[in-house]
């Protein structure tokens, strides 16, 4: 790896640190809400303005760390297999494909869904099934990932490859924090909605 990779580029490190940072962010952020209403006190009260207020920070901080990325892969070095018009090829197509992912999760979901808003107290009415939710899961994520891997490719930088790795392993560690939590914040909706009816009886 050490010949693919140069790890005295500080712009390496930092790319790292800011894939690192935002899910922790956003992670840390949504906790406190949901525990302390603290975004919330922050918009004047306002549940939707707190969450409207998360949403585009986090949106910054992402074009921040793809910014970033760019900049730290422009200072390392090529590799002539992930150079080539095949590699360019599957550059696009993961690019192509992992923003598919991303904005029709965010088209289906809409900004409260997409930015945490269940933390803020604004549930969706029901589970999303249709696409890109049949295809996985947590599209946000996987397409976020893709992306970050075609970058790679279309800058022909093993370094790239390895920033990827640390997003995925970034994502992996945020949705077993996150999945769970939703989870719970819905099934305790279902809980009060059964409570809820057996007292209107
Ligand atoms: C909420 O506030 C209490 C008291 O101020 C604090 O102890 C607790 O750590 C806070 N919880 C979160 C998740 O920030
Ligand atoms: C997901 O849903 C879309 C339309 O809602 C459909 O066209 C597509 O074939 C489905 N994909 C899978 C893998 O089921």
């Amino acid at each position: 790896m050490a010949g693919f990779v140069d790890f005295s580029q500080p712009s390496l490190w930092l790319s790292a640190a800011s894939i690192i940072f935002n899910p922790t962010f956003w992670n840390i952020a949504a906790r406190t809400e949901y525990h302390n209403k603290t975004l919330t006190k922050l918009a004047g009260g306002k549940p939707l303005y707190g969450c409207y207020g998360l949403a585009a920070t986090i949106f910054c901080l992402g074009i921040v760390r793809d910014m970033i990325y760019e900049r730290a892969l422009r200072t390392q070095p090529g590799h002539p297999l992930m150079q080539g018009p095949l590699a360019q090829a599957l550059a696009v197509a993961l690019i192509g494909s992992g923003n598919t992912l991303v904005l029709s999760s965010m088209w289906a979901l809409g900004i409260t869904g997409t930015y945490l808003g269940d933390y803020f107290g604004i549930l969706m009415d029901e589970m999303v099934t249709g696409f890109p939710f049949n295809v996985t899961g947590s599209p946000m994520y996987w397409g976020s990932t893709m992306s970050f891997a075609g970058t790679a490719l279309w800058f022909g930088k093993p370094a790239g490859l390895l920033l990827t790795a640390v997003v995925f392993v970034a994502y992996k560690i945020a949705l077993s924090f996150e999945d769970p939590f939703t989870s719970e914040i819905y099934a305790k909706r279902e809980r009060e909605r059964k409570n809820g009816g057996k007292k209107a009886q």
